[in-house]
């Protein structure tokens, strides 16, 4: 069944704003559902016939391991193109590379450079179109992450989460979700490695607060995260960047910084001794493998809503 949703009004995922809080609550209840099916072995197909393509132009293992898995568990199928074994790597404009995907299959997921790539893509596409994580953000990765708080204790309206290291990809995402769902997100970053004053002059001090000190940053808070300090795609910056980020690796004293009862989490991959200690994401606050089999029930939940609306 291809491009069923031609005629509908397409809606994208390509940041989390993109959707209001009443739709991303309705994600998380979704993927609730969707994972107490998965997990009593009970299909659940209501994707039957549909087909995902999925555009790599960065590695991965998550997000292409639960995209695949997730449109098989729900009945459709799944493509996979990379830029060295499609014509995107031998300069196919991105538009013409939408309009014709997209007219032979029912939703697409891109990871790739600039957020301008997918939304660019988006533009000229005739199904729905996901961001599997751009330089800019990451909002899959988000969705999982708030949703395996939820799991482990209850709403995240009015908590407050550290985000500490750099600057990237998830922590603006982050920002997008705590504007939206109403927490309060500390950042620390190193100088030259923190949030561009531009992108968050709109941001309210209730929302947003930042911190030179690290274990400041983590006071109080109910989750403390972090990500790698080198990027996809910066990696010419490695070793510049390993010298700034040397004091923010999350280790057992920022943990106990943070209130009693505290997640960690990481997007991962995660290089132990660097963004955080071995102890740390070994420990027992952390829920990363939960956050990380949480990508598969949250993007179920994602692609049904994209090409079903609410059920
Ligand atoms: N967290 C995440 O997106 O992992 P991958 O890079 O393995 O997809
Ligand atoms: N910030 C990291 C996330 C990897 C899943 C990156 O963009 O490489």
């Amino acid at each position: 069944m291809v491009n069923s949703s031609k005629n509908k009004k397409i809606r994208h995922f390509l940041e989390i704003k993109d959707f209001n809080k009443d739709e991303i609550l309705y994600i998380f209840e979704r993927s609730k559902f969707i994972k107490e099916k998965f997990k009593k072995y009970e299909a659940h197909m209501p994707l039957h016939d549909r087909t995902l393509a999925m555009i790599f132009e960065k590695a991965s293992t998550r997000t292409r391991v639960s995209f695949e898995a997730g449109i098989y568990q729900m009945g459709g199928y799944a493509i996979n193109l990379t830029s060295n074994d499609s014509q995107l790597g031998r300069s196919e404009p991105i538009e013409d590379t939408a309009r014709v995907i997209s007219r032979m299959v029912d939703i697409v997921m891109i990871r790739t450079f600039e957020q301008e790539r997918v939304r660019k893509f988006a533009e000229y596409s005739r199904v729905p179109v996901i961001n599997g994580l751009t330089n800019e953000f990451h909002p899959c990765q988000i969705l999982a992450d708030i949703f395996t708080f939820i799991e482990h204790r209850g709403s995240i309206e009015n908590k407050k989460v550290a985000w500490i290291g750099d600057a990237n990809n998830m922590s603006y995402t982050w920002l997008q979700a705590a504007e939206i769902l109403g927490f309060t997100l500390h950042i620390s970053a190193p100088n030259g490695y923190k949030l561009d004053e531009k992108l968050i002059k709109n941001s309210s001090s209730d929302i947003l607060k930042q911190f030179d000190d690290p274990n400041e940053a983590c006071k109080n808070v109910d989750l403390v995260t972090t990500d790698v300090w080198t990027s996809m795609g910066y990696e010419a910056e490695n070793s510049k960047r390993k010298a700034a980020f040397e004091n923010w690796c999350v280790d057992a004293k920022m943990m106990s910084s943070a209130n009693d009862d505290a997640l960690f989490m990481h997007c991962l991959p995660a290089h132990r001794g660097e963004e955080v200690t071995n102890e740390v994401i070994e420990g027992p606050k952390s829920v990363v493998w939960d956050e990380a089999e949480n990508r598969l029930h949250v993007q179920k939940a994602l692609m049904e809503f994209l090409l079903l609306g609410k059920l």
